[in-house]
């Protein structure tokens, strides 16, 4: 059977983070977040850990998560980092949730953050726009590929999405 896990997919600053915060205000279902877990387990933050690990190893620790998830987390809502969907185990971890955008749509929202240079230096993989947007290209169809449910976040209300994801799973959300 299916856990009753959600896990919430999608490029970098698309609102993961965010949308995950607004289900747990309106459901109080307990959350996760990959990247804090990663960031708590290493007592380092992502950035870091690329630079001084790489990205092979970043991985590795999401791979550890993924499995940690697969054991030992259900009835959980978990956003995850946005190339966390590569796990080659992460259709066992729940329903999985892609929240998509256009490549502008992401930007614009980046843009319009007050913390918005933050945003960008914490992500090492949006340093470079070009190769941003190449790697967006080539994860889109993967992200598609992979998700129980796709959800257009574009243009959308919080409060939109998260009915929208509701009536979607009420096996999860009631
Ligand atoms: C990554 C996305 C980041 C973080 C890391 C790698 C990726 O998370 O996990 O920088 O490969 O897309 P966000 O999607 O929360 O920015």
């Amino acid at each position: 059977m299916k856990k009753n896990n959600i896990i919430l997919i999608g490029f970098m600053g698309v609102g993961k983070g965010t949308i995950a915060r607004a289900i747990v205000k309106s459901q109080g279902i307990f959350a996760v977040d990959t990247d804090d877990l990663i960031e708590s387990m290493q007592n380092e933050k992502i950035k870091k850990i690329f630079e001084k690990e790489g990205e092979p190893y970043f991985r590795e620790l999401e791979q550890r998560c993924a499995d940690w998830i697969e054991t030992s987390v259900d009835n959980t809502l978990i956003s995850t980092g946005g190339g966390f969907f590569m796990r080659p185990n992460i259709k066992s971890l729940g329903h999985i949730v892609y929240l998509k955008s256009s490549f502008e749509g992401i930007l614009k929202r980046i843009k319009k953050a007050p913390n918005a240079t933050s945003k960008l230096k914490k992500r090492p993989l949006l340093k470079d726009m070009k190769k941003a947007k190449e790697l967006y290209e080539k994860r889109v169809p993967q992200y598609e590929a992979i998700a129980d449910l796709v959800v257009d976040v574009e243009n959308k209300s919080l409060k939109e999405i998260v009915q929208f994801i509701k009536e979607s799973l009420p096996q999860v959300l009631k």
